[in-house]
């Protein structure tokens, strides 16, 4: 009984965030950017328009996930989900980026 408790403990510590499921672009979208990015609060490049987005979309995914980790004016670090990773924020920034075009 209780080895089986210490291996399950274990089994808990080790697993690394990363490994946990991943959320998709549409669930991070819908929980936590659509906040703002459905209806372009605060000049937020509004979802599904394409002229809003395609300025952004120029500089490339890698360089919005990098403004979107470190926020920018009224975009907030992470657009407020600081328990996405890296991976989960960039299809979530995917998924606008695929809506607008
Ligand atoms: C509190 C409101 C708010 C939330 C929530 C929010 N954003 Fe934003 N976002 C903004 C605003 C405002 C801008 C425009 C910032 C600017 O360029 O002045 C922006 C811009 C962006 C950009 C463009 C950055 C660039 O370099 O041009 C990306 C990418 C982005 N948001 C991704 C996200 C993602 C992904 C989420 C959800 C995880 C999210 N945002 C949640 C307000 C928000």
């Amino acid at each position: 009984m209780k080895k089986t408790l210490l291996i399950a403990a274990t089994a808990v510590l080790l697993t690394p965030a990363a490994a946990m499921a991943e959320r998709t672009g549409e669930e991070i979208y819908k929980t936590k950017c659509s906040v703002c990015h459905a209806a372009g609060v605060a000049g937020a490049p509004k979802f599904g328009d394409a002229a809003a987005w395609a300025p952004r979309a120029e500089k490339g995914i890698d360089a919005l996930l990098a403004t979107a980790i470190t926020g920018i004016n009224a975009m907030p670090p992470k657009g407020t989900c600081m328990d996405c990773s890296d991976s989960e924020l960039k299809a979530g920034i995917q998924y606008m980026l695929d809506a607008a075009k």
